[in-house]
């Protein structure tokens, strides 16, 4: 699936991603430069990406809502763990993110994927 962008082609945010704190995430193994320190929902948001998730029943396309950690809408699967809030998660060297499609469940073992997002 495409990376989908704004419609105007400009990103609804932007900041300084050319300064030395700043990491590499792959989306969809696409590299993008992202700020240290910042989410992976603002990440993806200022590269211009507003798919996050299909829903498990309509496969409907989402996107971050709250931005709190309260909507649920941000979720995808970081480094193979599904089901992590994007906007809780802070943004890592390296890390692997992909869009979560339709229903999923974590890996066996694991409680919760906010111990290991
Ligand atoms: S955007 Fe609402 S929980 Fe992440």
């Amino acid at each position: 699936m495409p990376i989908d962008t704004h419609s105007q082609n400009d990103p609804l945010f932007s900041c300084d991603d050319t300064g030395p704190d700043v990491v590499t995430v792959y989306f969809e193994d696409l590299p993008i430069p992202a700020s240290a320190g910042s989410s992976v929902a603002a990440a993806l948001l200022v590269y211009g990406v507003v798919v996050f998730r299909s829903t498990p029943v309509s496969a409907a396309p989402r996107a971050p809502y709250c931005m709190m950690g309260v909507c649920f809408e941000c979720l995808v699967e970081i480094d193979g763990v599904p089901n992590c809030q994007a906007c809780l998660t802070a943004v890592r060297e390296g890390m692997q993110v992909r869009r979560q499609q339709g229903p999923a469940t974590l890996p066996s073992g694991v409680k919760g994927a906010g111990d290991v997002c």
